[in-house]
């Protein structure tokens, strides 16, 4: 396997990667392995994509519908170990695990936390603590 060059330029980084550019907040991850897309996973996940596509705020392609500008990245994920408590939802930086959440709590999470950064007390299981720099 060769290694690949590394890239020092910020400007170069850039044309490869766009994202580098964008306005990024926070990153999203639903769990769609097996136990949580037994409960609704992959529902979830199409729940984030709609809601955050129609806001204009899903950072990605715009050939996807995404605005490259956005400031939420929203990634699929496999199990964090919520496996009976799905559907997993982690919010970054902020460090919240949700569980059993359900297509119909989304809008709540977007809006509440995403939006106005309040976490959604009810959903939420883990408040990891923010590290030390
Ligand atoms: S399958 Fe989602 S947490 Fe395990």
């Amino acid at each position: 396997m060769a290694k690949p060059k590394f890239i020092k330029d910020r400007v170069e980084l850039e044309k490869l990667a766009p994202m580098l550019k964008a306005p990024i907040k926070r990153q999203v991850f639903v769990c769609t392995g097996k136990s949580c897309a037994a409960v609704g996973g992959k529902e979830v996940m199409a729940e984030f994509d709609r809601i955050l596509v129609e806001k204009g705020i899903r950072q990605g392609k715009e050939t996807k519908g995404r605005n490259p500008m956005g400031e939420v990245v929203l990634t699929e994920c496999g199990s964090i170990g919520f496996c009976s408590i799905g559907t997993a939802v982690m919010v970054y930086p902020d460090g919240t695990m949700y569980g059993q959440v359900q297509p119909e709590d989304v809008a709540e999470i977007v809006e509440e936390h995403l939006e106005k950064g309040n976490v959604v007390e009810r959903l939420a299981l883990i408040q990891l603590e923010k590290p030390q720099i």
